[in-house]
């Protein structure tokens, strides 16, 4: 008897933790990219440059997040892989230009990066382990070129204003797929062009159409893309 218990209690067991294991999956990343102009000009008390300098008037990475098609996300993952720099002492060039902190007090990074990974990227570990994870973040930057798409729309980080859609179709005019700009406000009220996302596959390796976009992030009609 006690065998042909066990035996059940095992199978439930088990069947309990694949069903575990299966919401632990993800079924596509958002990349985001944020504009450090309007990260500082929405509240300038909260904006501090890294101990490395004023970073470069481009684009700067703020993750890649594992993401469900229902919306919803998964967090926090594996406590027991907690973010460890050294094994990504190659990349912390690229780093420090690609994926900037701008978070008060000044940092290098470490405390931004270690958040990034702690919360999202240790949800995406069966697939990217911290090294491809913050290589591969990497090179979707490089392969998404925002401002390079924004300019050559004629739409320049100088203070004017453009239209929600003109920013969406030049960005997937260069990029060939549909971002979800979120918009914050400068100190005026002006609704700004705030962050990017766009959809990456389970693999981080191509980009595709989002399957489901964020909620909130409203923009304004007119949209100012903020100096930097
Ligand atoms: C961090 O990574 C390095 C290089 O892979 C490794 O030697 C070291 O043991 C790791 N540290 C911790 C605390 O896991």
């Amino acid at each position: 008897m006690k065998s042909k218990f066990s035996v059940l209690i095992n199978l439930l067991v088990l069947q309990y933790l694949a069903v575990l294991c299966v919401s632990q999956d993800f079924d596509f990343f958002y990349l985001v990219q944020q504009w450090p102009g309007s990260y500082c000009d929405s509240d300038k008390s909260s904006c501090c440059y890294p101990t490395t300098g004023k970073p470069a008037a481009d684009f700067g990475i703020h993750g890649l997040w594992p993401n469900y098609n229902d919306g919803s996300y998964p967090q926090n993952c594996d406590p027991d892989n907690p973010f460890n720099e050294s094994e990504i002492s190659d990349l912390l060039t690229s780093m420090k230009k690609n994926w900037p902190t701008l978070a008060c007090p000044s940092s290098s990074g470490e405390t931004f990066w270690s958040h990034e990974w702690d919360k999202h990227g240790t949800c995406s570990e069966s697939v990217l382990d911290q090294h491809s994870y913050f290589e591969t973040t990497l090179s979707l930057k490089q392969q998404t070129s925002l401002l390079q798409s924004l300019k050559s729309a004629g739409i320049n980080p100088d203070g004017s204003f453009y239209s929600l859609e003109e920013i969406k179709d030049a960005i997937k005019q260069g990029t060939g797929y549909t971002p979800w700009i979120e918009c914050n406000e400068d100190s005026s009220g002006n609704s700004q062009l705030y962050q990017v996302y766009l959809c990456v596959d389970t693999s981080g390796s191509n980009l595709i159409e989002c399957p489901v976009f964020p909620k909130g992030g409203k923009c304004g009609s007119q949209i100012e893309f903020p100096t930097f």
